[in-house]
């Protein structure tokens, strides 16, 4: 089963993708991590796309793209894809389409995340995550334990993401409403869409998720 989580910044795209990484051994593939591990290798890509994601804009669909194809070339699919934050935009989802036939795969689900915009400043801005292991954690709702070790891997290392500020939130908003929310109704129409509340608790959605998923 192959499925993409679409929603704005702070949906919990990526808290529910390890979900279903654990649950279900998909292959989570979230083009941020791509892009942020592109940025902190220091390459010619990583150096042009991070002054982009620090002002929370779109990096071209062209490298996004282009991560993408390799990634999933290059990784075995036995318990499906899930898609992370690609695709943003129609250019993105006419590819990544284009990409599945190639492989004889095909796109089963396209869940998407309901969270109103209140709540995704709040998310957002109280987010800190796992620097080894990508374990997400939030100030209010699962605040780092008071160790100061990671619950999941045991490191010190509590990062916060330079993107993560209310200035570059608004900017990426913008770019969702503007860019990605057209895909709404671009997977409608290709009746692949179902529809889930994202504002209640992480298992209260994880459930909604798995009832989507049958
Ligand atoms: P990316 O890394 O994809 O960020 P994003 O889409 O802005 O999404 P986030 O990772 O911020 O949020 P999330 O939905 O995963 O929420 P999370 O689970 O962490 O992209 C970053 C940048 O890279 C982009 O701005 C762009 O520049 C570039 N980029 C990436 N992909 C691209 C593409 N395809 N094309 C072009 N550019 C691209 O949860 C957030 C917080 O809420 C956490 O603290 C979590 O603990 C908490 N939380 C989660 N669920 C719940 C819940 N149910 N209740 C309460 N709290 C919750």
């Amino acid at each position: 089963m192959n499925i993409i989580l679409l929603g704005p910044p702070g949906a919990g795209k990526g808290t529910q993708a390890r979900l279903l990484v654990e649950d279900r051994g998909m292959t989570q593939l979230s083009t941020g991590d791509m892009l942020r591990e592109a940025k902190d290798s220091g390459t010619e890509m990583g150096k042009r796309v991070a002054e982009v994601m620090a002002r929370g804009e779109l990096v071209t669909d062209e490298i996004v793209i282009g991560l993408i194809r390799e990634r999933l070339l290059d990784t075995s699919h036995t318990g499906g894809f899930i898609f992370d934050g690609f695709p943003r935009t129609l250019a993105q989802a006419d590819a990544l389409g284009a990409l599945l036939d190639n492989m004889n795969q095909t796109l089963d689900c396209v869940i998407e995340m309901q969270v109103d915009d209140e709540a995704l400043v709040a998310r957002i801005t109280a987010r800190s995550t796992c620097g080894d292991c990508g374990e997400v954690y939030n100030d209010q709702t699962k605040p780092w334990p008071a160790d100061g070790k990671c619950g999941n891997c045991g490191s010190t290392n509590q990062t916060r993401r330079a993107d993560d500020n209310e200035e570059s939130l608004k900017t990426r908003l913008l770019a969702y409403y503007k860019q990605t929310s057209p895909l709404i109704g671009y997977y409608y129409a290709k009746g692949d869409l179902k529809t889930v509340n994202g504002l209640g608790s992480v298992e209260a959605v994880a459930g909604e998720i798995k009832d989507a998923l049958g």
